[in-house]
């Protein structure tokens, strides 16, 4: 098969690789249809690169056609078309009962001290091979894949991989109560899907914050009031002027940990990804992947009493967060990886509808050949040609 590879620092090609077979009996191969090029992927490109080892096959956004199934897999059958989630999942275990799937107990990777395996992510999350390639092998397939309706086109359903019970978590755990404001911080294809979530749970007052101008144009034909963050000089007090004086009611962070306005983690993380690898690593873990410029506007946004939904990934263990405005502004924080299949039951009903109410039809900016990944990835990391949501086709 043909597989999306990393190879180092900002560097992706496409390789042949062995294709993929049944190892347990929980397994599926599943040969994809589409699968997107996730923000969380442009971490591995650049900051998380100590993590990753040349080869290593990236893609945790994926959909296709089940080709094989393993002797315990009795949910989906070869022919079915079914959706991946990008958190692998048991289904059975006590984190599993408790709908926590990204702490899954059968698949935390202990060695790591780190939650449930994630296709294509790195080592620390059990070096599983992802799914930007012609087929992957899906482990826990007796509970993980989502069997989507024939029909519609691939764009319709793909995101329920990630991206669509990504931002409907954020919008839950951000709480805004009756009549109240949401503040979305980054308006790529989460905070867009957050955004568009949000009202359509009838949050009224939606406000979208980003410097990339086709974003914030985005953001604007689903009903966002934005603010451009390369023309005010203080986000926060923007915010505020536009709810009342008192800042939003919630507000979530959708950028993560490479925010733009913050150049010496910048140049942290380059020399992270250039150093031997066991130096490297303990550099990205301490201290070069801590950017929180994003994540200070949402603590100096949200107003007293507020509640914080953190969405963007953040990857450093020693980042200085101000913990006396969180505390005097008694702001509740809820954050981390999305449990994809706890959303899955609402969200589907609402990809059936004919009439599209989350625009998913208005999403996808890019669709290329897998072939053509490394431009791809250049282009959605430098946010060229208009890129929001990329899409590549085995
Ligand atoms: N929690 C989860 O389960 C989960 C799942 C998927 C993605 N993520 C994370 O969500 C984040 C967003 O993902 P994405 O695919 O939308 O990626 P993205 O990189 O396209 O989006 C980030 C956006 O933030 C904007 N931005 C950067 N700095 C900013 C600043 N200082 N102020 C305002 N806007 C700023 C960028 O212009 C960009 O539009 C990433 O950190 C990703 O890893 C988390
Ligand atoms: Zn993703
Ligand atoms: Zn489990």
């Amino acid at each position: 098969m043909r597989a999306v590879t990393w190879q180092g620092f900002e560097d992706v090609r496409v390789e042949a690789l062995p294709d993929p077979r049944i190892e347990e009996p929980t397994d599926a191969i599943v040969e994809v249809t589409s699968t997107a090029i996730c923000g969380s992927d442009l971490h591995l490109y650049r900051p998380l690169a100590p993590f990753m080892e040349p080869g290593d096959v990236l893609g945790h956004e994926v959909m296709g056609r089940v080709v094989a199934v393993g002797s315990e897999v009795e949910q989906i059958a070869p022919g079915d078309r079914v959706v991946v989630p990008f958190n692998i999942s048991c289904g059975r275990c006590h984190m599993c009962d408790l709908q926590l799937y990204a702490q899954c107990e059968t698949t935390q990777v202990r060695e790591h001290r780190k939650g449930a395996a994630l296709f294509g992510y790195t080592k620390l999350y059990g070096h599983v091979p992802g799914g930007q390639a012609d087929l992957v092998r899906v482990p826990q397939a007796h509970f993980g894949p989502v069997k989507v309706p024939e029909g519609p086109p691939d764009d319709r359903y793909l995101f329920l991989s990630d991206v669509l019970p990504t931002a409907w978590q954020a919008v839950a755990y951000a709480d805004v109560p009756p009549g109240g404001s949401l503040a979305v911080i980054g308006l790529g294809p989460i905070g867009q899907m957050a955004c568009r979530v949000a009202r359509h749970r009838g949050i009224e007052k939606v406000l979208g914050v980003d410097l990339v101008p086709e974003r914030l144009g985005m953001a604007q034909r689903h009903g966002v009031e934005t603010v451009d963050a390369g023309q005010v000089d203080d986000v926060p007090e923007a915010l505020r002027a536009l709810t009342g004086g008192r800042g939003p009611d919630a507000v979530i962070d959708a950028v993560g940990m490479e925010a733009h306005g913050a150049p010496v983690a910048a140049a942290m993380q380059r020399a992270a990804s250039v150093l031997p690898r066991s130096v490297g690593a303990a550099l990205a873990m301490r201290a070069g992947v801590d950017r929180l410029a994003a994540l200070r506007t949402a603590i100096d946004a949200v107003r007293r009493g507020g509640t914080l939904s953190i969405v963007g990934v953040y990857g450093g263990a020693a980042d200085p967060i101000p913990m006396l405005e969180l505390f005097d502004k008694g702001v509740q924080v809820r954050l981390g990886q999305a449990h994809v299949r706890r959303w899955v039951p609402e969200i589907l009903p609402v990809l059936e509808r004919d009439d599209d109410p989350l625009g998913l039809s208005d999403f996808v900016t890019h669709r290329l050949p897998l072939e053509e990944a490394p431009r791809a990835y250049a282009m959605f990391q430098a946010k060229e040609d208009g890129a929001i949501k990329v899409v590549l086709t085995p």
